[in-house]
């Protein structure tokens, strides 16, 4: 029995696209589920979201940053997450506790076991039974986030960026092989997929697999 799906993945690897496409797949099977997002998924989220994507020249300490996505993680929870658990319903969510693990601890160099204890505590005590791993190759990824912009009106303005896409290309290579090897670490929960094929194919894939646990 599968109740939580995660999606998780570097900047333009398509996790916002395969859950919406999972989403409208089950809804077409007639499974009720709820897609939300981390960080986001409740009015307070989405206040922290802005503050973290959006700080602009504010610079925002490492323990702070872990906080704040904790903090929007706990609220989430709390609101959205256990009462659609506990209603029976299956919950899609684009990013969960494993890019605490892979931006905050792989990328930001805080204890790994620290960060699940506090991930333990702003998740209530859930983990997802399924995550998705969409992974690609770092430079794929960034050209297409960068493709998904809109373009700036004024042509001597830069493109916009939120603060996580204008971090070096190094940091990106951490966090991809972070996950990479969360998902080694669990393979029975973390299922990796080539995220730099065609949109249509990796869905077949989860598909696939969605599929098989539903039974
Ligand atoms: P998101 O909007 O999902 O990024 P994307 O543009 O890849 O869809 O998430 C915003 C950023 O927040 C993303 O770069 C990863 C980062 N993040 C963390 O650093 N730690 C966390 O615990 C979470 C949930 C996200």
């Amino acid at each position: 029995m599968i109740q939580l799906i995660s999606f998780e993945g570097g900047d333009g690897s398509g996790k916002t696209t395969q859950l919406k496409l999972l989403d409208k797949y089950l809804a077409s099977r007639g499974k009720s589920c709820l897609s939300t997002r981390e960080p986001g998924g409740t009015t307070l989220g989405e206040m922290i979201r802005k503050m973290l994507l959006e700080a602009g020249k504010v610079e925002i300490a490492s323990p702070t940053e872990l906080f704040l996505y904790l903090a929007d993680r706990a609220q989430h929870v709390h609101e959205v997450i256990r009462p659609a658990l506990a209603s029976g319903r299956l919950v899609l969510c684009d990013r969960f506790t494993d890019s605490t693990l892979a931006y905050q601890g792989y990328g930001r160099g805080v204890d790994l076991d620290m960060l699940r204890r506090l991930n333990q505590v702003a998740s209530h005590g859930i983990t997802p039974d399924v995550t998705f791993l969409l992974d690609c190759p770092v430079e794929v990824g960034l050209s297409r986030a960068k493709a998904r912009k809109p373009p700036s009106l004024l042509a001597s303005q830069p493109p916009s960026q939120d603060r996580f896409e204008r971090e070096k290309a190094d940091c990106h290579e951490r966090w991809r092989r972070g996950f990479l090897e969360l998902a080694r670490a669990e393979p029975k929960r973390i299922y990796v997929l080539d995220a730099s094929r065609a949109i249509q194919e990796v869905h077949e894939d989860i598909r696939r697999i969605v599929d098989k646990k539903l039974v």
